[in-house]
Parts: structure tokens; sequence; C-alpha cells
């Protein structure tokens, strides 16, 4: 009785061992019921992306997707997003990619844009990292389009890269895609639901959305009186013959929502090289407080022509200060941050560059790395 009573023991040990190992060994076929088998100890903490994993790995969401295709308009929405970077602000881009993916549940296509330098390193770098599975595309920016177009007056020599004008290419540059697209310069980070700001009603006969310089805290923040005359020569004859109001609010172009299908029809490409070309022979912009770059041809081009994005959706000049300009509380709420300025959260020092280092995604082949005082950011 005795032996047989261990020998019952001894087997009843050897199977519980055998499930003990079959639950870790063989996950998906056998439900967590204690909640053991949790992964999060093996990743790193800057995986942050546990949407996007879901939506590409979870075979059930995908067939909700295709069930639901009749069901409406709205089942089947993408939403289109185009960044530009170069190889100084890549990790820009990166971690505004990883941002919008943390904080929408809707499907996100990245129209990614940069030099030929660089293609390589970012494709590597969203492939081997937990950006791996994003749905993307990238374009090399051909310099030869704007080879001669660009005269940079003021001091800012930053501002004439060439891929700061690849904004103005979007249809030539994607000539597939024929709905909306937003565009967010790459020192943003997105924190609110990116559909949020792809669905935002453009007045009929506007030809995009634009976040006005003059209004609420955008407007305290900056030096300037935020008006075409801070970025304009009032005393240019083609200038004037826009009937510009010199006084009308200004607006910035590191966010917009634009339809490519009216950019296409109204030849806003052509429009905005006319006034880069013009001002490379006569003084149009650039000597202006507002300084050159590619915003002025922009407002000439959308002069009156534009819907308000509310305040909150583009939050401003972060990068204008290396000190805290706004409050903690604030910059929580915000739906949109913009490090516009010198002091860009990668470098030594930004202001809230807390917010950016939660969603930068380190680059696997170490070319770029935030600099930071006093401490480094490790993986
Ligand atoms: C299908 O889409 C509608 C509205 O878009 C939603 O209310 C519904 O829950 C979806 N159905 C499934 C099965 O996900
Ligand atoms: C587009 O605009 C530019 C500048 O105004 C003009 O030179 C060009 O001919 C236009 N192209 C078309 C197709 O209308």
């Amino acid at each position: 009785m005795g032996i047989l009573s261990t020998r019952k023991v001894g087997m009843l040990l050897a199977l519980f061992w055998m499930g003990t190992l079959c639950y870790f060994w063989l996950p998906d076929h056998i439900p967590d019921f204690l909640d053991l088998r949790t992964k999060s100890t093996v990743k790193s903490k800057l995986d942050v992306l546990p949407k996007i994993h879901k939506l590409n790995h979870l075979p059930l969401q995908v067939n909700v997707k295709q069930l639901n295709i009749s069901a409406g308009p709205d089942a089947l929405d993408i939403v289109h997003v185009c960044i530009t970077s170069d190889g100084k602000t890549l990790g820009g881009m990166i971690a505004l990619i990883n941002s919008i993916l943390t904080n929408t549940k809707h499907h996100v296509k990245f129209h990614l844009v940069t030099d030929d330098d660089n293609a390589d390193h970012l494709g590597l770098w969203i492939q081997t990292s937990s950006l791996k599975g994003i749905d993307y595309e990238v374009k090399t920016f051909p310099v030869s389009w704007v080879t001669g177009k660009i005269k940079i007056r003021g001091g800012r020599q930053e501002l004439g890269s060439p891929l700061n004008y690849a904004r103005y290419y979007l249809p030539r540059l994607f000539p597939d895609l024929k709905e909306r697209i937003v565009f967010i310069d790459d020192d943003c980070i997105v924190q609110g639901d990116i559909m949020e700001l792809y669905k935002i009603p453009i007045k009929e006969g506007d030809l995009a959305a634009f976040s006005e310089d003059c209004k609420g805290m955008n407007k305290r923040l900056s030096r300037l009186s935020n008006v075409y005359a801070e970025f304009l020569d009032f005393k240019n004859k083609h200038v004037q013959e826009k009937n510009i109001r010199p006084g009308a609010c200004s607006f910035n172009t590191g966010v917009f929502v634009t339809d490519l299908a009216s950019w296409h029809r109204e030849n806003i490409t052509g429009q905005l090289e006319y006034w880069m070309e013009l001002n490379t022979r006569e003084e149009v912009y650039g000597n202006e407080r507002g300084g050159g770059g590619s915003q002025p041809p922009m407002m000439l081009v959308f002069y009156d022509r534009y819907t308000p994005i509310e305040s909150l959706w583009h939050v401003r000049f972060l990068g204008w200060t290396s000190g805290t300009s706004y409050s903690k509380s604030f910059i929580s709420h915000a739906k949109l941050l913009h490090w516009n300025g010198k002091f860009k959260p990668w470098g030594r020092v930004a202001q809230h560059s807390d917010v950016w280092d939660k969603y930068f995604v380190p680059d696997p082949s170490g070319k770029f790395r935030p600099v930071r005082r006093g401490r480094g950011l490790q993986a």
C-alpha cells in the first residue's frame, strides 16, 4: 500500500511538472489562467507599441476589420500621414511615428520622405525595432527639384535644407495618393488621436487647414507679432499685387491637413515654385523677422484659403527657449507638441524633453543618439 501511494504521488508530480512545462512552452494552446505568462519582463521598456502588435498579429482583429467592409464608410478609413527628415533629425521622425501609433486605434499609413543617404538607415531602423510591422513607404526626395530655387537671406541657414521643401511636392512624391493627408514636422509629438486631426472639416473652397499664429497660447510665447508683415517684403510689387493685408494673422506650416486632389487641381506645387524662383531673383521674403525657409511661399499661396486648426492640435514654440515656458499640466493636455526653434528634444537642452523620450525608439545601428546633459538615454 505504502509503495503504491508513493508511486501515485510520483506520477501526480510528474503530470503536474509536464503540465507546467506545457504551460510555458506552448503558450498559445493553453489559456493563461494565472496570468503568469506575461512577456513584459522580457520586453524592453521602450517597446511601447502594444496596439500595433495587436493589430498586426492577432488574426481575430483582422477578421473583424474584414467583416466590417460593408458596415459603413468609417470602417475602412486609413489615416495618411507624411513626415520628412534628413539624417540629423531622423530620430524625430521615429519618435513621432511611435507617438501617433501609441495614441490611436485607427490604421495609419506613413508616407516617409528622406534623402538618398538616409533611406536605408530609416528602413533598417523600422525593420529591426519595435516599429517593425507598421504600414509605411519611404521615398527619397530628388534634390534636383529645388536646385537653384532656394535662397536664404536671414541667419538660419538650416532652413535651406532641401528636405524642408519636400512638403511642396506631395502629389509628385505620391502620385497614387488622391485623398487627404496630414503633414507633420519631424520635431513634433502627437498625444491625441490622429484621426481627430485627419477628419477636420475643411471649409468649401479652402485648400488646407493650418494653425493660426495669433490665437490662444501660441501667441503669448512668440516674440513675433504673428502677422504677414513679419514674413513678406511688402515693398515687392508682386507681393503687392496679391492684395494681402500686412496685418493678417500668419500661420505655421509645420502641421497641415490637405486634400491631394485639390492640391493637384489648383497647381499648388507650381505656384509655390513660382514664389521660390522669384525670391532668388528679387527680394520677396527672407529679410523680415520671421525669416525665410519654406514658410513664406506657403503663406502667399494659401492666403485666405485655409481653415484654422484648433490650437491644442498645434502647441508650438517648445524649441524657442531652453527653459520651461509651458506648465506640465498644460503640456499633458496638448494634442500635438511642436519643438520649433533651436532647442530640439533630442538635443542637449530642451523643455519637456521627457515627453519626447517616452516615444523615442533607439536606433539599432547606433548612428542617431539623443544628446543629454548629465544623463545618457540608454535602451
Ligand atoms: C463595425 O463598424 C461599426 C461602425 O463603424 C461598429 O459600430 C461595429 O461595432 C463594427 N463591428 C464589428 C464586428 O467590429
Ligand atoms: C502652374 O503654375 C505655374 C506658376 O504660376 C505656371 O507657370 C504653370 O504653367 C502652371 N501649370 C499648370 C499645369 O497650370
